[in-house]
């Protein structure tokens, strides 16, 4: 019986949240790291909240009624870039459900005049690389998922210049800054980090140092150096969600991390279709890009 690719809705939560959560453990467990979906109801969660963001679609295969996988597609506007992510499909019927899924995403960044698509792919596995490498994703940056404790109050780096994001000033000037190191700016991100009082701007006689929409898996950060990437990351008063990507390349912040009390959690891939300005400036990516 043929494979019907449709728009996954509300009630499909459940369904995709358990595949989300079994296919995760499985790939996990096989290789020995913390499962990024760690729970039936966080996986659950996770597409509810998704399925409730208006920038968001979601697209799942199922046959005879019975859903096999599932996969999402974001915008963040004015961003030029669409995201994938997450993609789970059941350990159970793995073999082409995956780039079904995928192909169909993609179809749909490109009607939406994407040409920018990015996801983060975790590299212990090694089918997902794969796939992704064959529907047309390079990889660009090899990142870890740092795990630690917040360091505010903990370090002595000098702190009084960072400040909470309140105004449009403060948007403007992490837009300058965002522009320089992306060659676009994350204005919707970082709003709605303002929305969670978690986005913070590092100032220095007057120029703007670097900007973090909240240190976490969901957050994003630039820094003029890595000196001002420290401050970032010593100053904010949580680390939203299981950890915050760093690129592998950095040796001097994860050093930093390491001798901070930090441990890898497990590691990823940027990978990306398209236009990719490569980031010169130190910054830490979110799980979008
Ligand atoms: C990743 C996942 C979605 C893939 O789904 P799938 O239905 O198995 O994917 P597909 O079969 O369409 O594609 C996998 C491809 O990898 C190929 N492959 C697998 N191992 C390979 C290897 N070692 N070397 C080369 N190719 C390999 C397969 O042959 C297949 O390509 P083909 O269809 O052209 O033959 C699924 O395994 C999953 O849900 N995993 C757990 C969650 C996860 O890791 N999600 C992605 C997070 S980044």
């Amino acid at each position: 019986m043929s494979l019907k690719i449709r728009p996954v809705e509300e009630n499909d939560a459940e369904t995709c949240g358990k595949i989300g959560y079994e296919a995760h453990k499985s790939i996990s467990s096989s290789h020995g790291y913390p499962s990024e979906q760690p729970s039936k109801e966080y996986a659950i969660g996770l597409i509810k909240t998704i399925l409730s963001n208006p920038n968001s679609l979601g697209v799942l295969a199922e046959r005879r009624g019975k859903i096999l996988g599932s996969i999402f597609l974001h915008k963040f506007p004015p961003s030029p870039v669409a995201v994938i992510g997450p993609l789970t499909v059941h350990p159970s019927t793995e073999g082409g459900i995956g780039r079904v899924l995928m192909d169909a995403v993609i179809v749909q960044a490109h009607k939406q005049n994407y040409n920018q698509i990015r996801l983060v792919q975790s590299p212990s596995h090694i089918r997902s690389f794969v796939l992704y490498t064959k529907t047309g994703f390079t990889l660009q940056e090899p990142l870890f998922l740092m795990q630690g404790q917040p360091l505010k109050g903990k370090n002595n780096i000098q702190t009084t210049n960072v400040h909470l994001i309140e105004n449009e000033h403060d948007i403007s000037l992490c837009n300058e800054l965002c522009m320089s190191a992306y060659g676009f700016t994350r204005e919707t991100e970082l709003r709605h980090a303002i929305n969670q009082g978690v986005a913070t701007i590092l100032e220095h006689e007057g120029i703007t140092k670097g900007y973090a929409a909240g240190i976490g898996m969901f957050g994003h950060a630039v820094a003029q150096s890595n000196e001002d990437l420290k401050t970032l990351i010593t100053n904010a008063h949580e680390i939203m969600g299981p950890g915050f990507f760093v690129p592998a390349r950095n040796q001097e912040i994860l050093v930093w991390l390491f001798e901070n009390g930090f441990r890898i959690g497990w590691p990823a891939n940027l990978m990306t279709i398209g236009p990719y300005q490569e980031t010169l400036m130190p910054f830490l990516p979110s799980l979008a890009y």
